[in-house]
């Protein structure tokens, strides 16, 4: 049976990965690729693909979505989106993509496909603030404390209620912030989290906004990580996993992940590539940057989403450097 996938965001890092990842995946056979970004997407080599340049704020050219020649899409996944310091820097323009954009395409998934549709979104715990408890839970109340966790909460809600009433087959998938991000430098509040791995290891300076020295107290600030190969390759499993197994009263899955402090990323760079690589990082504290990472929780309990068949990095942060590491290496060969 052949399966119709609509990707948005499909020129981001994410929805390129997972595109690739979807030709590759035996649960998923003959598959049909509709991209869309504002940004012409490339499609996979071997690939079944139709690749859309469309601004998906505007209705008109996002339903141009779903009268291509592969007809109606059986699962949409909704990647598109404007990042966290993006989103609290321009209040507007994260609403227009965020949450305005977002509420088009559910809409048009309700007015164009059946309603087994699996509307799968990619959330994060950006959603999460103020007091945490040590471990976040399935129940754990989500309070934003900036305006992309606000926007994306907001879309949650959405595809909450429209799951609820049988329009679209949601899954909603926070995802812990993924690391090593290759390319330039994202518009997230997180983006150093990657950086401060992957300059080095492409020989270069990057400036790491926590703290002031490789001595700072708070280089102790801990986030909540995951790969880019096992978030992938969950994103994925979310499309497979039958809407019976979910909790009746939410499509919110908090994706596994692991703790790991801005000490123990420069542990793993120092192990892995040594002291001439460490000293490419320049400190320069950034309290608003360090404000909303801080307010994100850095642990959750994942036996939920263990239990539902998604997978979680073993390890640390040392393998996910070392592939990084290995990557570059293979690239410069
Ligand atoms: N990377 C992470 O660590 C992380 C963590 C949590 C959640 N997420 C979410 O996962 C999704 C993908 O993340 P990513 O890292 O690939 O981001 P990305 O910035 O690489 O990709 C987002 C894509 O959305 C597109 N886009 C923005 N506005 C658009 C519009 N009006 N119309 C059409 N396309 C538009 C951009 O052109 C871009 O290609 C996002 O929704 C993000 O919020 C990512």
């Amino acid at each position: 049976m052949s399966s119709t996938v609509l990707i948005t965001g499909a020129a981001g890092w994410l929805g390129g990965l997972l595109a690739a990842e979807l030709i590759n995946d035996p649960r998923t056979p003959d598959l049909r690729l509709i991209l869309a970004d504002i940004v012409e997407p490339n499609a996979p080599p071997l690939s079944k693909s139709i690749c859309i340049k469309a601004d998906l704020t505007d209705k008109a050219q996002l339903e141009t979505l779903f009268s291509t020649e592969f007809g109606i899409p059986d699962t949409v996944y909704c990647l598109h989106g404007i990042m966290s310091r993006g989103a609290e820097d321009n209040f507007d323009l994260g609403v227009k993509i965020n949450v305005d954009s977002v509420r088009l395409l559910l809409e048009a998934t309700r007015s164009y496909c059946e309603a087994s549709v699996k509307f799968i979104f990619t959330s994060s715990l950006a959603v999460y603030g103020g007091p945490l408890p040590d471990v976040v839970t399935t129940s754990t109340i989500a309070t934003p404390q900036g305006s992309y966790g606000f926007g994306k909460l907001t879309s949650e809600l959405f595809i909450n209620e429209y799951s609820r009433r049988g329009w679209v087959d949601g899954r909603i998938v926070r995802l812990p912030t993924i690391l090593v991000r290759p390319g330039a430098p994202s518009l997230a509040s997180s983006s150093f989290i990657s950086a401060i791995i992957r300059e080095p290891l492409h020989g270069v300076e990057t400036v790491c906004p926590i703290g002031d020295s490789i001595n700072s107290p708070e280089l102790s600030l801990k986030s909540w990580l995951a790969s880019p190969e096992t978030t992938i390759k969950n994103i994925v499993t979310a499309k497979h996993i039958p809407a019976e197994k979910f909790l009746p009263h939410t499509r919110v899955i908090c994706l596994p992940g692991f703790t790991a402090t801005v000490r123990d990323e420069l542990e793993a760079l120092f192990k892995v590539a040594g002291q001439d690589a460490l000293n490419l990082v320049k400190f320069k504290d950034d309290p608003v940057n360090r404000r909303l990472v801080s307010s994100w929780p850095s642990a959750f309990d994942n036996s939920y989403a263990l239990s539902l068949g998604f997978a979680v990095d073993e390890g640390g942060m040392e393998p996910i450097v070392q592939r990084f590491w290995d990557r570059v290496h293979a690239v410069d060969k």
